[in-house]
């Protein structure tokens, strides 16, 4: 069995609750997840102090992180930097690279970047991130799990409303299918769902924001984050909420998905 800490909207600025980064932190030292995943918006505004602390923030969680970012993480209104350089503060103050992966024997954790430079609500991904992706997936170890990461929805799903999900995603979900992949893990939206797979389809996980105070829909003013459990049949998904008497994510609810029988890559 092999698990998962899947955080999401972070958002180190001013909306950033530390006190909650702090329990992540708690948290990830209690349980020692295998894998901890941040699907994207760091911060708050793309401000090179904001990636320095989401950075320091990181490294200390001592595990392997995996991590693409979100519209959030593109200057707003530095315009030049905005057209230009797009991730330069990215790179510069939290990661040379825009996407970090994980990749073991038994788990392939891969991660998209949907966010572009003239992203506000919405993401994309051009057919030549979809190659790439393919390219991770397919050298992965052929026993591994696979996972992608990416921080705008790949799927239309209700909990869009009347949001679309990111271009070009009906494409990546489609090669994720034939490759395999049983789970995408987003956020963005700032509240927490689960649509189990169907068929090949993989599964579409989202998790609110984990430490900021930009809570909506359901979880306005509320955080979440997801426990994730591979097992041999099933994956379990709880969905965990933060319970400011307890001091505390508690579980909310528990989802379990059948994993699919093991099939032949195309
Ligand atoms: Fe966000
Ligand atoms: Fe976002």
């Amino acid at each position: 069995m092999r698990s998962l800490l899947h955080l999401s909207d972070v958002h180190f600025g001013p909306l950033h609750l530390p006190e909650l980064a702090e329990a992540v932190t708690a948290l990830v030292e209690r349980e020692r997840p295998d894998v901890v995943v941040i699907s994207g918006d760091l911060t708050q505004r793309a401000k090179p102090g904001q990636f320095r602390a989401a950075r320091a923030w990181v490294a200390a969680l001592g595990c392997p992180v995996v991590f693409a970012p979100g519209n959030h993480d593109v200057p707003l209104w530095r315009v030049w930097e905005r057209l230009f350089d797009p991730f330069g503060a990215w790179r510069r103050h939290f990661s040379p690279a825009l996407e970090r992966d994980h990749v073991d024997s038994e788990l392939a954790v891969v991660a998209v970047t949907t966010a572009f430079a003239w992203t506000t609500k919405h993401g994309r991904l051009r057919p030549g991130q979809i190659a790439d992706l393919e390219r991770r997936l397919a050298a992965a170890p052929s026993a591994a799990t696979r996972i992608v990461v990416a921080h705008h929805p790949l799927g239309a799903v209700p909990e869009l409303g009347a949001e679309p999900p990111a271009r070009g995603g009906a494409a990546a979900l489609a090669r994720c299918a034939a490759l395999g992949v049983e789970l995408v893990l987003s956020g963005h939206l700032h509240h927490g769902f689960v649509v189990p797979g169907a068929g090949e389809r993989p599964a579409l996980v989202h998790t609110g924001t984990s430490t900021s105070s930009r809570g909506r829909g359901r979880e306005r003013g509320r955080n979440s984050l997801n426990w994730i459990e591979v097992g041999a049949e099933t994956t379990r998904v709880e969905r965990r909420l933060w319970q400011p008497a307890a001091g505390r994510f508690e579980t909310a609810e528990r989802i379990d998905l059948p994993r699919p029988p093991r099939r032949p890559r195309r």
